[in-house]
């Protein structure tokens, strides 16, 4: 996998050969992205079913719910880790033999793979669809190809735009505090030559009161049944710039980040650690002992949410009614 933690000064590569490996990377944010972690936890639960040396098929399950276990515990927010870690023990479950386990692990997670890149072109050609000839999309943190397994959410909709001719521009968030919108998605739209300026985060609000910003799109790494929308630190605020300014906010995001087990009050919010506040890239900015909050996730309800987009199509609102009805 590519190594998102050195990106954009150097391209590199990490090689996981273990499920525990896997889930140092998912933990440490080698990779991240919620369809880009569902993906890597189910092949580290790949990497566990063909390293195993169980000769009979209940341990070899045993064996894989360990890893599950550890997979599980990296990150708690997005839904698509859960997702892509139960649809490997279900498919292991329907297995007649270890052989045939192992075999029908790997033919999973090489559809799961190709699925994802499929969905996103799908979802990205409906958003494109909303977008205009010369407008301006404000989002927020990395939703393109390094997020996922390739092409990308919000920068799906954004490529798929460009794709059909339109004239697209990107304002790009930094995203404190781990820069996954100066990093990551400066990085895919300057690779790509898509027209985009990175802005200060503290610049959101002022960017979208003079009119600059026609939509606002972003991903998401959870949206409950209820329709609200777990995404990225900084989110909630854009939503409510963006209600205050009259933009429309569209959450792009595939079937494997919906979760209609679960109402928003049922999730947990990632609390990531002090450094990444107090320090810039390993450099102290904050005085010793100052107390630090650091959630790596916020919570926009449905009512600051214009249509969400994903491969079966545009969601409107009621999403309490319209989520379970196309999702299900
Ligand atoms: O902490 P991260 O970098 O894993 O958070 C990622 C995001 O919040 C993305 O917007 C989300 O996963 C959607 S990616 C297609």
């Amino acid at each position: 996998m590519i190594d998102q933690t050195v990106l954009p000064i150097r391209l590199s590569y990490v090689s996981c050969t273990t499920p525990e490996q896997v889930a140092t990377a998912i933990r440490t944010m080698i990779v991240r992205g919620a369809p880009a972690i569902g993906v890597a936890a189910a092949m580290g639960l790949a990497l566990a079913a063909r390293r195993s040396k169980a000769s009979r098929l209940p341990e070899l399950i045993r064996e894989m719910e360990a890893s599950a276990a550890l997979l599980r515990r990296t990150r708690p927010t997005a839904v698509n880790l859960f997702w892509g870690i139960d649809r490997v023990m279900k498919k292991v479950e329907t297995a007649a033999s270890v052989r045939d386990a192992k075999d029908k692990v790997v033919e999973e997670v090489q559809a799961m793979e190709e699925e994802d890149v499929e969905a996103n072109k799908k979802l990205g050609r409906v958003g494109a669809d909303l977008i205009r000839d010369g407008d301006t999309i404000l989002t927020q943190c990395n939703a393109g190809a390094l997020a996922t397994v390739g092409y990308g959410t919000a920068l799906g909709v954004v490529r798929a735009a460009v794709a059909e001719g339109k004239l697209v521009k990107v304002i790009v968030p930094e995203t404190r505090p781990a820069l996954q919108g100066a990093r990551l998605t400066a990085f895919e739209l300057v690779r790509d030559r898509i027209s985009c300026t990175l802005i200060s985060d503290t610049a959101v609000g002022h960017m979208l009161s003079l009119g600059r910003v026609d939509k606002v799109i972003v991903g998401a790494d959870r949206i409950t049944k209820d329709g609200y929308v777990f995404n990225k630190i900084g989110t909630y605020q854009e939503a409510v710039l963006a209600n205050r300014h009259g933009v429309p906010f569209y959450p792009a995001a595939p079937r494997s980040t919906f979760d209609l087990a679960r109402s928003h009050n049922q999730v947990i919010i990632e609390e990531r650690g002090a450094g990444e506040v107090f320090q810039i890239r390993g450099k102290r900015i904050a005085p010793k002992g100052v107390p630090i909050a650091n959630p790596a996730f916020d919570m926009t309800p449905p009512e600051l949410v214009t249509s969400m987009i994903t491969e079966r199509g545009l969601i409107h609102p009621p999403f309490e009614e319209s989520i379970p009805r196309l999702m299900s």
